[in-house]
């Protein structure tokens, strides 16, 4: 027991996305995104919810910005709708959709917190689905058309950048499973989409680099601690490949330029449409590492399996540890775990943790208070996991919390509550949660008393 410290100049921040918080979804031009179509096709989110609304960030990013303010935060991590910059995806900008990130970068800026946008955080353009979307190379040019437009209006002032988020999700959901947005059932379409974002992820690199050379630019890629089910050989080699197809099929083309062995029958390049001269394409030497991590997975070898790696997640035991409300297993372990191994396997390089965090429905009491203590729990694992691996050498510049606000937790609408913020759908009022203060504190402080 004692203190638990992080090294000095470590950023505080928490995490959003434009679809899940921002609502006004057909205001001041901007065009209709894959989950717009998605959230209004009946059937397709669980609760019926829609992001229409969702928080309202749009309108009320003033009170975003002045809670960050109150928990002392020094970072902002939010991603930017591309159908808000190019409404169908292509061709030249609009002006009003650039000019609410001015704003709320400007806000920012001015509260002393440091604005760290997403380019992509799965709300793609729906006139590029209707052309094809991940799957057609094609999209990888107009992202990066996209990125070069977004870092020309707001590189003045934002230094740091991320360009993906989850991109291991958004194609297995979208598209292999149809679970997310576009909702597509196809394995072909699934591997092709990989393809082309891992080439969007060298384009838009290289792109933003060429307008602004001092940007610092990464990633947030979705990791978990994968772990053998059983004793066998077979289980841990099973482990071994999800973990890396899992963790590091975008990682490794980017900093590589090359995938991942993880297939008995070897790449199926043709499968994945792969050309000459593609690997140096997919090359992005990132500056920063981001990693989201919510929990770990247990794997299992299996033949074939959903995604033919001879491998499948088989949970674990149910007691094993306590769950929040979404069912996942709550285990520190794997954040340490995981930026031990990354740090190891690519040289160490400098990692910011640009998700982490709980769902819990904890509402106000009586007095309006939410007294959401398992939160504080779950914070409190889980940042001392991340002390332990900096110890341990892991470059871990900063942390962001999932999320800033209860918000529209995509095809679970707005049931499952991350926020360190209450908000009240659909008035969209905000109450800071006690696990919101807690965090406040340990941002004010960097770090906190183990036992507090
Ligand atoms: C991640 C997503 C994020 C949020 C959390 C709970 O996979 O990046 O938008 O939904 O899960």
């Amino acid at each position: 027991m004692g203190q638990i410290r992080f090294p000095e100049g470590f950023q505080w921040g928490t995490a959003t996305a434009s679809y899940q918080i921002e609502g006004a979804w057909n205001e001041d031009g901007k065009g209709e995104s894959i989950w717009d179509r998605f959230a209004h096709t009946p059937g397709k989110v669980r609760t019926g919810d829609t992001g229409d609304i969702a928080c309202d960030s749009y309108h009320r990013y003033r009170e975003d910005v002045a809670l960050m303010r109150e928990m002392n935060l020094t970072s902002y991590r939010f991603s930017i709708a591309w159908p808000r910059v190019q409404p169908s995806g292509s061709g030249s900008a609009n002006a009003k959709g650039l000019d609410y990130y001015g704003r709320l970068v400007d806000e920012l800026l001015a509260a002393g917190v440091r604005p760290f946008p997403t380019l992509y955080h799965w709300d793609l353009p729906q006139a590029l689905e209707d052309a094809g979307g991940w799957p057609e190379r094609d999209t990888a040019s107009r992202f990066a058309d996209y990125a070069e437009i977004v870092i020309r209006s707001l590189g003045d002032r934002v230094k740091d950048w991320l360009i993906f988020n989850e991109p291991a999700i958004f194609t297995l959901m979208g598209y292999r499973f149809g679970i997310h947005a576009p909702g597509r059932r196809d394995a072909d379409a699934f591997l092709r989409a990989t393809h082309t974002v891992n080439l969007a992820h060298g384009d838009a690199f290289r792109a933003m680099k060429a307008e602004s050379p001092q940007a610092r630019i990464g990633t947030a890629f979705s990791m978990s601690a994968c772990e053998p089910a059983g004793d066998s050989e077979a289980d841990a080699d099973a482990a071994e490949r999800w973990h890396q197809f899992t963790n590091c099929w975008f990682l490794e083309p980017a900093l590589r330029g090359r995938y991942p062995d993880v297939f008995s029958e070897g790449l199926p390049a043709e499968r994945m449409g792969i050309r000459d001269g593609d690997e140096d394409r997919m090359r992005a030497p990132l500056d920063v590492v981001g990693i989201n991590l919510y929990t770990r997975s247990t794997i299992a070898h299996c033949d074939g399996g959903p995604i033919g790696l001879d491998a499948q997640h088989v949970g674990s035991d149910s007691d094993a540890a306590p769950r929040t409300d979404f069912g996942w297993e709550v285990w520190p372990r794997a954040l340490h775990d995981v930026l031990v191994r990354i740090s190891r396997d690519y040289d160490f390089p400098p990692i910011e943790i640009t998700e982490n965090g709980c769902s819990y429905a904890d509402g106000p009491d009586a007095r309006g208070v939410v007294n959401d203590t398992r939160r504080i729990d779950f914070y409190r694992g889980y940042l001392a996991a991340v002390a332990q691996a900096i110890e341990a050498g892991a470059d871990v510049r900063g942390y962001h919390a999932w999320t800033l606000l209860d918000n529209f937790e995509w095809s679970e609408g707005f049931e499952q509550r991350f926020g360190l913020t209450y908000v009240d759908f659909p008035s969209a009022n905000r109450t800071l949660k006690e696990s919101g203060r807690w965090y406040g504190r340990v941002a004010a402080e960097n770090g906190f008393e183990e036992t507090e």
